[in-house]
C-alpha cells in the first residue's frame, strides 16, 4: 500500500514548477488577495490560490467557542513552505512553559500559557487507484469554497483531473457544532466522473502537530519549539479511532477521537503509528456513483472532566452524532444560527462590502467566544496562534458590549470566567505587594499573569477598571441583582481596593496613580495616565455605590462578601475620597486632556520622516525610542471619551480628538473603531466613515497584514460598536439608553437590535426618520436625541426624525 501520511510539505516548488501549475491556481501577483464576491451572508472563493492560502485558512476557519478548525483542506496541502498552518485549537486548552528572563526581577510573570495546536482529526486523504489527490497536482477543473454565515457550513466543491486523466467531483461539508462544544463533523463525497475503479478514502488523526514559533514579532505564536503533546495511548477500531495525549507541563490529558461511517460495500484496513491513526476505506467505485464518508470528530480534555471519563464521553458524543447523522447536525446548526441572527443581525443597505464585513465579523465573534464560564474570548479567537490564545482587556472593553446587547447569556458567561479567576487575581495582588484586593492579569488563559514584558503588560492596571466597567454595563442592561450579589460585587470591591494600594495623594492633595501604562502601548510606565485615572474613579465610585446598595438592601449578603474579602468598614469612605480627589490631567493651554503627566512635554514623532514600511513602529524601533515621543499606537484619551461619555462636553471631545488623531498611528487594530465613534459624535462624518471602513473589513481585506495568524476579535466587535455607539450614538448613562442616530450618506438605511432590561429593541435608521420597534418585552423607556420615549406593547413602534 502506498504511504498515506500527510502530504509532505517541503519547499519543493521551484520557479519552473510554479510555471507548470494549473490555470486555476492563481498566484498572488496575478490577483489581489481578496476577491470574494460581495455577498451579504457568505464568503466564497472560486479559485485555489497558494499565495492567499495561509490567510484563507483563517478566513474560512470554523469554530464554536471551544473547537477551532482552521480552513485547511481535508486532504492536506503540498504548497510552498510558509503558506499554511493546518491548526486545530481548543479554547483554554494550553501548555505552560517557564518564561526565561536573562535578567530576572521580583514579581515578573513566571510561566507562560499558550493555546496548543492539538491533533488534526479532520484529515481525509483521497486516492484514485494509486494516484493521490493533491490540489497542486493534476488539473483543477473547477473549484469553489464558501463559508455561509446562516448555515455555518464550510462547503467546498471541485472537479479534478489526475495526472493520469482520472476525473472526480469532490464535495466536502464541514461544521463545528454550536450545540455540542466537543463535536465537529465532515461529510465527504466523491464521484468518479470518467472511470470506474478503486477509490480509497483514508481518514486520519494526526498527533504530530506543533505550534508555530514567534520569531521577532511579539504578536505571533509562542516561544516554544517542538511538540508539546505526548501520546500516552491510542485506540483504533473499525470505525473508531482515538489518540490520548498529555501535555508535559500543564499536566492535562486530551482525547482526540473520530468515528467514520461509509455506506455501501468497502474494504477497511487500519494503520497505527505512534502519533497517527488511519482507517482506509477502499471502494470499487462506479462511474457516476457517489462514495460518501461521514466523519465525526471530538475533543475532550481534563480541563473539563476527570481523566477517567474522557474516553467514555468521547465515544458517547460520537455515537450520538453518528446516530443523528450529518444532515441533522447541519439542521441544528442552521437553527442555532437563525436564532443568533434574529437577535444580533446588523443590516446595512447601500454598501455590500460593508454588509459582508459586518456579518463576517459577527459570525467569527460567535465562533470565537467561550461560553462555558471557564473560557473567554482570545485576541484571535480559535482561528490562529497569534497572541497565544490569550485573553486581554479586549474582552471587556471591545467584545463584551456586542454580546451584552445581542446575546446577553453569552456576556454573562464571560463575566463568570472572571469570577473564576478571582482567587488567582488575589494571589497576583499579593505578588505585586498589595496587602488587600485583587489584580487581574493583563494576559492569561487560566488566570495567571502571562505577560513577559511588564511595561506593556502588568503595568496596564486599567484591566481592573475595565472588568468593573463591564460589570457596570451588565448591571445597567440586565438589572441582574442575583449576579451582583453572588459574583459581581465581590469582583468590583476586591479590584477597587487595588487603586488605594497603588495610588497616593500628592502635596496638593490630589489622588495620583503612578507608574502605570494606559491603553496606548506606545507610551509606558507613566504617572497619571488619563484613561487609567478616570476609569479608576468610575470604578471606585461604582464600588461605593454597590457597597451602599447592598448594605442597605441586602445587609446579610454584604456582610458575607465583606467577610470573604476581609473588608474593613472604613474602606468605602476611602474609595469615595480617592475618587473625588482623583487627578485627571488637563492642559489649560491646549484645552485638552493630557494623556499623562509627561506626554505633552515629549517630542512629537516625526511622521513625515517615517517611511511607510516602518509601520507598525513596534517592529522597527526600540521601545524606548517610541516611549520618549508623543506617538500613540491606539486610542487612549479618546477611548475615555467614549466609555465615560457623559463627563465631557462636545467641545472637549472635538479638541481631544483633533489632538490625539494627529499623533496616533493606529498600529493596533483596536484603534480605528474608537476614532470612528468619536468622529461620528463630534460631527466629522467623513472621518467616521473612513475609520469605520478600516475596522469593518480589517480581516477580510487583511489590512494589518497578519490575519493569517488569526482574526482580530476586538476589531470585529469594534465594528458593531461603530454602528451602535458610532452612527446611532448609543450610550447608556444613569441607567438609561440614549440614541442620537445619524445616517452615513453612503447608506440607504441600517438596522440593529439591542437587548436592554428584558426588552429587545430594533432600531432602524432611514434618511428622514428613525423607527424604534419593540420586538420583545412589555415596556422600554429610552432617549432619542435627548427626548424621552416610552414604548409599550400597545405602542410598539415609534418613529422620529433625526
Ligand atoms: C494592543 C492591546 C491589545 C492586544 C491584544 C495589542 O496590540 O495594543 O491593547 O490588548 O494587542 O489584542
Amino acid at each position: 500500500m502506498p504511504a498515506t501520511g500527510p502530504i509532505p510539505n517541503p519547499n519543493r516548488f521551484e520557479i519552473q514548477e510554479y510555471a507548470l501549475l494549473k490555470e486555476s491556481i492563481v498566484q498572488s501577483s496575478d490577483r489581489p488577495q481578496h476577491t470574494f464576491p460581495l455577498e451579504a451572508w457568505c464568503i466564497r472563493e472560486t479559485s485555489f490560490d497558494t499565495a492567499s492560502h495561509f490567510l484563507d485558512e483563517t478566513l474560512f476557519a470554523l469554530g464554536n467557542g471551544y473547537i477551532g478548525l482552521r480552513g485547511s483542506h481535508e486532504e492536506g496541502y503540498s504548497g510552498p513552505a510558509g503558506t499554511s498552518l493546518d491548526g486545530t485549537y481548543l479554547n483554554g486548552f494550553y501548555e505552560s512553559e517557564a518564561i526565561h528572563y536573562p535578567e530576572a526581577a521580583y514579581g515578573l510573570a513566571k510561566t507562560n500559557q499558550f493555546m496548543l495546536n492539538v491533533p488534526n482529526a479532520k484529515g481525509i486523504a483521497l486516492w484514485l487507484e494509486d494516484e493521490r489527490f493533491d490540489l497542486l497536482e493534476g488539473k483543477l477543473d473547477r473549484y469553489e469554497r464558501s463559508l455561509d454565515f446562516r448555515t455555518g457550513i464550510l462547503l467546498r466543491t471541485l472537479e479534478w483531473t489526475s495526472p493520469q486523466g482520472r476525473r472526480v467531483a469532490v464535495t466536502s461539508r464541514r461544521l463545528v457544532s454550536f450545540d455540542d462544544k466537543h463535536l465537529f463533523a465532515i461529510e465527504y463525497e466523491v464521484v468518479a466522473l470518467n472511470f470506474s475503479g478503486r477509490v480509497r478514502l483514508v481518514s486520519s488523526i494526526d498527533g504530530a502537530v506543533k505550534n508555530i514559533e514567534a520569531g521577532d514579532d511579539p504578536r505571533v505564536g509562542s516561544a516554544v519549539s517542538g511538540q508539546s503533546l505526548r501520546v500516552v495511548d491510542s485506540q483504533l477500531g473499525p470505525n473508531f479511532s482515538a489518540l490520548v495525549q498529555r501535555t508535559s507541563n500543564s499536566g492535562f490529558m486530551l482525547v482526540s477521537a473520530a468515528q467514520t461511517e461509509l455506506r455501501g460495500i468497502y474494504e477497511l484496513s487500519q494503520t497505527r503509528s505512534e502519533q497517527r491513526l488511519e482507517q482506509t476505506y477502499t471502494v470499487a467505485a462506479l462511474e457516476g456513483e457517489a462514495v460518501r464518508l461521514c466523519k465525526f470528530g471530538c475533543y475532550y480534555s481534563s480541563r473539563d472532566y476527570p481523566e477517567s471519563e474522557l474516553m467514555a464521553r468521547a465515544k458517547e458524543t460520537l455515537a450520538l452524532a453518528q446516530g443523528q447523522g450529518f444532515r441533522a447536525l447541519a439542521q441544528a446548526q442552521e437553527q442555532y444560527l437563525a436564532n443568533f441572527w434574529q437577535q444580533a443581525d446588523v443590516q446595512i443597505a447601500g454598501d455590500d462590502a460593508l454588509q459582508q464585513g459586518i456579518h463576517f465579523n459577527q459570525f467569527h465573534l460567535l465562533q470565537s467566544v467561550g461560553r462555558d464560564g471557564k473560557t473567554n474570548i482570545s485576541a484571535k479567537g480559535v482561528t490562529g496562534e497569534g497572541y497565544e490564545g490569550h485573553y486581554f482587556w479586549d474582552t471587556e472593553i471591545y467584545i463584551f458590549p456586542f454580546f451584552l446587547y445581542s446575546k446577553p447569556e453569552i456576556a454573562k458567561k464571560l463575566l463568570e470566567y472572571r469570577y473564576a479567576g478571582l482567587a488567582k487575581a488575589r494571589e497576583r495582588a499579593r505578588q505585586m505587594s498589595h496587602a488587600v484586593g485583587a489584580l487581574y492579569p493583563w494576559r492569561t488563559i487560566a488566570g495567571e499573569e502571562c505577560s513577559a514584558y511588564f511595561p506593556a503588560g502588568t503595568a496596564q492596571y486599567h484591566i481592573n477598571a475595565d472588568i468593573a466597567y463591564s460589570i457596570k454595563l451588565y448591571m445597567e442592561a440586565t438589572g441582574d441583582l442575583d449576579y451582583l450579589i453572588r459574583y459581581g460585587a465581590e469582583i468590583v470591591l476586591e479590584t477597587a481596593r487595588i487603586w488605594i494600594g497603588l495610588g497616593c495623594y500628592d502635596r496638593a492633595g490630589r489622588y495620583c496613580i503612578n507608574q502605570v501604562t494606559g491603553p496606548d502601548e506606545y507610551t509606558a510606565l507613566v504617572n497619571n495616565n488619563y484613561y487609567t485615572n478616570a476609569m479608576a474613579q468610575m470604578h471606585l465610585n461604582f464600588a461605593v455605590a454597590i457597597a451602599e446598595q447592598l448594605q442597605a438592601e441586602h445587609p446579610a449578603e454584604y456582610a458575607r462578601i465583606a467577610a470573604l474579602a476581609g473588608l474593613d468598614a472604613a474602606e468605602p469612605a476611602e474609595w469615595r475620597r480617592a475618587a473625588a480627589l482623583m487627578l485627571l490631567p488637563y492642559d489649560e493651554a491646549l484645552q485638552i486632556h493630557a494623556q499623562d503627566d509627561s506626554f505633552l512635554s515629549k517630542k512629537k514623532w516625526d511622521f513625515a520622516a517615517t517611511p511607510k514600511e516602518n509601520y507598525p513602529l513596534l517592529l522597527n524601533y526600540h521601545p524606548m525610542v517610541i516611549y520618549r515621543h508623543q506617538v500613540c499606537k491606539q486610542a487612549d484619551v479618546v477611548l475615555a471619551l467614549l466609555l465615560l461619555s457623559e463627563q465631557f462636553t462636545l467641545d472637549d471631545k472635538r479638541r481631544d480628538f483633533d489632538y490625539y488623531e494627529a499623533v496616533t498611528t493606529h498600529d493596533s487594530s483596536l484603534s480605528s473603531c474608537i476614532f470612528s465613534i468619536i468622529a461620528s459624535e463630534v460631527g466629522y462624518h467623513d472621518k467616521a466613515y473612513d475609520y469605520f471602513m478600516e475596522t469593518a473589513r480589517l480581516d477580510l481585506d487583511d489590512t494589518h497584514g497578519n490575519t493569517h495568524y488569526g482574526v482580530h476579535t476586538a476589531a470585529m466587535a469594534g465594528t458593531w460598536m461603530g454602528v451602535a455607539y458610532g452612527f446611532a450614538g448609543m450610550r447608556v448613562f444613569d441607567g438609561a439608553l440614549h440614541f442620537a442616530p445619524t445616517l452615513p450618506k453612503q447608506w440607504q438605511h441600517y438596522t440593529f437590535k439591542i437587548h436592554f432590561q428584558g426588552a429587545l429593541l430594533e432600531v432602524r435608521v432611514e434618511p428622514a426618520r428613525v423607527e424604534y420597534r419593540l420586538l420583545q418585552g412589555e415596556t422600554l423607556g429610552f432617549h432619542h436625541h435627548g427626548e424621552r420615549i416610552e414604548m409599550t406593547l400597545a405602542t410598539p413602534v415609534q418613529s422620529r426624525s433625526h
